[in-house]
């Protein structure tokens, strides 16, 4: 879908306004970070309409504070259990009507329940070429598994942990001296590049989910979009 037909859609669905985003964090923010810089430069031709955090001391709440963005907090650790923490974060995100829910470094396992009302609108990216190393501490995982190269994916969310169809990786060698903390540095420049892409391609409507699979410019793609590739026009 072209970016009018995008305008299109939204037109018949009484929306005027850019699309909105919500941006979910736990922690640093370099993402987010990433994002608000990308809108603000007319990258992403969006808003973002608020930044929900799951802890209070999240260092990125100050990035959305600074950017003049509304930050929320719904504190894991005050409700009794997943369910009732959920539906303070649903109604929390639900409130903004967004056309997109950007997870940047949200630190929480999601219910299917929760995933599923999301479903197609909600987007991840994750520091390995998923589907290799999925899960946490990816960086140690892939030196110690002796890869050559690592990266970061940027995939729709479902029910399967870091599971969901991937839009677009990035490929960052390996080198022979690095560490997790320096190969993570590495692949964390590369995440500030393709997180703010596909979020642009996803609100100008050229990328969407439909079933497992993801539709790029109208077609499956049969593998992730590669960032190499995607630079350098091939
Ligand atoms: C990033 O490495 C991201 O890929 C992962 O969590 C980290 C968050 O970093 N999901 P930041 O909070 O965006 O700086």
């Amino acid at each position: 879908m072209s970016s009018s037909a995008e305008g299109d859609r939204r037109a018949a669905e009484g929306k005027s306004t850019p699309p909105a985003i919500v941006v979910l964090i736990s922690g640093r923010g370099s993402n987010l970070q990433a994002i608000i810089e990308a809108v603000r430069n007319g990258e992403i031709p969006a808003s973002i309409c608020a930044v929900i955090s799951s802890r209070p001391n999240a260092p990125g709440l100050e990035f959305a504070r600074t950017a003049g963005i509304a930050a929320e907090v719904v504190d894991d650790r005050r409700y009794d259990d997943r369910q009732s923490c959920e539906a303070a974060l649903t109604a929390a995100i639900d409130r903004h009507r967004p056309d997109l829910v950007a997870l940047a470094g949200f630190m929480r396992i999601l219910s299917h329940d929760f995933v599923r009302h999301y479903d197609g609108r909600m987007l991840n990216i994750h520091p390995s070429l998923l589907p290799e190393f999925a899960g946490l501490d990816t960086h140690r995982r892939a030196l110690e598994a002796g890869a050559w190269e690592h990266g970061a994916s940027v995939h729709f969310v479902t029910e399967d942990v870091d599971g969901g169809p991937v839009i677009l990786r990035a490929r960052v060698p390996i080198k022979p001296d690095d560490t997790p903390a320096s190969l993570a540095e590495r692949v964390l420049e590369f995440e500030h590049r393709i997180y703010p892409l596909a979020i642009r391609w996803f609100v100008e409507g050229r990328v969407r989910k439909s079933g497992d699979q993801v539709i790029f410019d109208g077609k499956p793609l049969a593998q992730p979009l590669d960032y190499a590739d995607v630079k350098n026009g091939r």
